[in-house]
């Protein structure tokens, strides 16, 4: 009797990568170095979609001109730092209504618990602060931004991780109830980045007020970085750079050998954290003078960056479109050919 073949090793299938930005204000080091330097680092491996999530802004941007403006920068900002059109599918939230539907579905089988727990919604109510509908189910929205597009791989600083679970775990109760439709992500995180300190050394945030912004003023920028908050140790004392927020900040833009040269300094003391800082306007202002540059020439040309726009959300709409699909017919919505994403 002939046996059976041994079963051949399947290669893993090429990773989804999808993440969202939101466009609440100009993107900082923090969102750089734990977000956006991942999304372009990943774009030349498989299929990537990353998006400006505008819905999700607003519930902290009130103002319907400004959040054009902030969409519109967020798109130069992000073509400006590297992310490539022909690469990666670069899209608005809100150009994409199939995900606010699938985004019902999740809340259906989503407990009010699971939600509490959050802590962006917590952090306000701690701060004593009035929190609305939108805060309270934001990680929902954010579940289906990532479910939508089958995504495998999501790149995030460690604030978004919680976040991602929260995802994980609707997925998991949907599938449950109605079969396997959704994919289960998982986060990716950077060593050195996913967890940028402010200039106060608490984490970069704008609700802390302690951001710098990758494309400020450069003299403003000075400005912030000599007013970074350092300890009063005297200047002789050695000290140790692991652990010190401002050495974490040059770490992230210095090369290797400057690198290894500030934490020498600062093992042998005898040096001013004025020096310090003055190096990292140096190295910060080498890192992203090219970006600037293309900046500066995108900017003026807007109609390019709403052309690629529309070519994302086109590709991004087919590909949500054929997931809500699978989710209406799954939980008994469907009604033959009216489905989404059905003939298409
Ligand atoms: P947002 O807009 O607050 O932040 C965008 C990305 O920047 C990262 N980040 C940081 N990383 C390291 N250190 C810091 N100090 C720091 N501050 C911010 C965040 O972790 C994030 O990766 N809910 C999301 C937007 C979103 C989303 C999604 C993300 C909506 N839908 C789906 C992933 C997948 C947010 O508010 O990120």
């Amino acid at each position: 009797m002939a046996s059976d073949p041994s079963p051949v090793p399947k290669a893993a299938p090429p990773a989804r990568v999808l993440s969202g930005i939101q466009p609440t204000g100009r993107f900082h080091w923090g969102n750089y170095c734990g977000a956006i330097r991942q999304y372009i680092d990943l774009q030349s491996s498989g299929e990537s979609y990353y998006f400006i999530a505008d819905l999700h802004a607003l519930t902290t941007v009130r103002d319907p001109a400004r959040l054009r403006e902030l969409v519109h920068a967020a798109a130069v900002d992000l073509v400006a730092l590297g992310l490539d059109p022909a690469r990666a599918t670069l899209f608005v939230q809100s150009d994409v209504p199939e995900v606010t539907e699938l985004t019902w579905l999740l809340m259906t089988v989503c407990p009010m618990g699971l939600l509490e727990r959050c802590h962006a919604y917590k952090d306000k109510k701690t701060r004593g602060l009035a929190a609305d509908a939108g805060l309270f189910t934001y990680p929902v929205l954010m579940a289906a931004d990532i479910l939508a597009y089958d995504a495998t791989v999501v790149p995030v600083g460690e604030d978004q991780v919680q976040h991602i679970e929260v995802c994980r775990d609707l997925a998991g109760t949907f599938n449950h109830l109605y079969g396997e439709v959704f994919t289960l992500p998982r986060p990716r995180l950077v060593a050195g980045g996913a967890k940028v300190p402010g200039t106060d050394g608490q984490k970069m945030s704008k609700s802390y007020d302690n951001t710098i912004e990758v494309f400020e003023d450069p003299a403003a920028q000075k400005k912030k970085i000599m007013r970074i908050t350092t300890d009063s140790r005297p200047m002789e004392q050695p000290k140790d750079p692991e652990g010190d927020h401002l050495y974490e900040l040059f770490s992230l833009f210095a090369p290797e050998a400057e690198r290894a040269a500030m934490a020498d300094l600062y093992r042998r003391g005898g040096f001013g954290y004025g020096e310090v800082k003055k190096a990292l306007v140096q190295v910060a202002g080498d890192f992203f003078a090219d970006a600037r540059r293309r900046r500066a020439e995108l900017e003026a040309d807007p109609a390019r960056i709403e052309a690629i726009l529309a070519d994302g959300a086109a590709r991004a709409r087919k590909q949500a479109g054929a997931v809500l699909g699978r989710a209406r017919d799954a939980c008994g919505l469907s009604r033959g050919a009216t489905a989404p994403g059905r003939g298409a």
